[in-house]
């Protein structure tokens, strides 16, 4: 069987004010669809799921998120009592897995991306699946399109057949050599040139009982504490179980815990894969992704468009007027919100707070964030 983990945590600061610490990212509605992007992947996830999906959050979220998951389908919420980073919480949802069903394989998805193209998505997981059953760890590769700093990088292999596959794989699935996290701008850009390089999506297919068997050997400590955990689900003791064992969990990244060693030792496997992804990390992605995804529905509505205004998108209930502008607007309020000639820039309206941001400085909002978070 195949049982899809969402591990679902951290803030996403470069979105401050559309997303808090008791709001983050991956609870928000960023293409104006009424979902959530953790509602949009648990159901691209549906089709593939032989379990319902587990999805992996902080406690101060777990409400939201069981509100959020109600309205799309069924999903086991497993709630963690602290943020100790992707490792734990997707070696939790593994130790669960491997408990009931043995032989199954886990695809872990971060909760707050945007995937463009379903069918892609549905066939690169089938080939990274049949990879997985093979006993690697299994991830799917982005053709990067810039020197980002942001996104793990993952080199393949040099080619053993004419497509750059290897006989021993599915068609469609390489070997990796290495993974680089994200790397600085220099290596970034000599990653884009030597084209060897895929971005790492974040998404990871493998059987549950190898992700633990592999974690007992980086790191004993932790596969030992999930199962613990694990063992101790649906009983009495549960709850006191997860409270003296996760707070001394190793907090790691699983790009960190597992996927550079694996590939050290020749055990991953990249299936790279055209799915429209962004990770939407900040006003700048969003608002490229804004632009792309209603091209369409506008051209085919034959939505009016007002003349003179420019290029101006906006998400949410505020109203806007522009001249010669190209702005992407978010708000809730009921303010009206004029442009007049402002090039290239994100508003993001709300009750207590009211950012203006030009989007090329975008990464920057972290800088201010973090101030706030210092001074309150
Ligand atoms: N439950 C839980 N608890 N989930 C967590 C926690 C935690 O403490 N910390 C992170 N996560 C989840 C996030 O919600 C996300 O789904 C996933 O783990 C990855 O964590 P991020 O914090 O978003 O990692 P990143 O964006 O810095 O880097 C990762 O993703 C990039 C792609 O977006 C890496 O895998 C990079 O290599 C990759 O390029
Ligand atoms: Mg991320």
């Amino acid at each position: 069987p195949f049982v899809p983990v969402i591990p679902a945590g951290g803030a996403g600061t470069r979105l401050w004010p559309l997303s808090r610490r008791s709001r983050p990212k991956f609870l928000l509605d960023l293409t104006g669809d009424g979902r959530s992007l953790l509602q949009s992947t648990v159901e691209r996830l549906l089709p593939l799921a032989d379990h319902p999906p587990i999805v992996v959050t902080g406690v101060d979220h777990e409400e939201s998120v069981r509100e959020q998951l109600a309205e799309v389908g069924s999903a086991h919420v497993v709630p963690e009592p602290s943020p100790r980073n992707s490792m734990p919480a997707i070696a939790l949802a593994a130790a669960l897995v491997e408990r009931e069903h043995p032989e199954a394989v886990i695809g872990s998805f971060a909760a707050d991306h945007l995937i463009g193209d379903h069918e892609a998505f549905l066939r690169a997981v089938g080939i990274a699946r049949r990879a997985a059953e093979g006993g690697d760890l299994v991830t799917l590769g982005i053709a990067p399109t810039h020197p980002a700093t942001g996104f793990g990088y993952i080199e393949q292999g040099a080619p053993d057949g004419a497509d750059g596959a290897s006989a021993e794989l599915p068609s469609g699935a390489h070997r990796v050599v290495r993974f680089v996290e994200k790397p600085d701008r220099e290596r970034a850009e000599e990653f884009l040139a030597s084209g060897r390089f895929l971005w790492n999506a974040g998404m990871f297919v493998v059987r549950a009982s190898v992700l633990l068997d592999e974690l007992a050997v980086q790191i004993p400590s932790l596969a030992a504490g999930v199962r613990e955990i694990a063992a101790a689900h649906g009983t009495a003791q549960h709850q006191e179980v997860l409270e003296r064992i996760w707070p001394r969990l190793t907090s790691i990244a699983i790009d960190h815990a597992l996927a550079e060693p694996l590939a050290a030792d020749g055990k991953v496997v990249v299936v790279p894969a055209d799915l429209g992804w962004d990770d939407v990390g900040d006003f700048a992605a969003l608002a490229r992704q804004l632009r792309e995804h209603r091209k369409a529905a506008e051209s085919s509505e034959g939505e009016e468009t007002v003349p003179d205004a420019g290029d101006v998108r906006v998400l949410g209930s505020v109203r806007v007027d522009a001249v010669s502008s190209r702005a992407t607007v978010y708000g809730a309020t009921d303010r009206l919100i004029a442009l007049v000639g402002l090039d290239g820039i994100s508003i993001v309206d709300t009750e207590d707070a009211l950012l203006v941001l030009a989007d090329e400085q975008a990464q920057d909002l972290s800088v201010l964030v973090a101030r706030l978070e210092r001074h309150g």
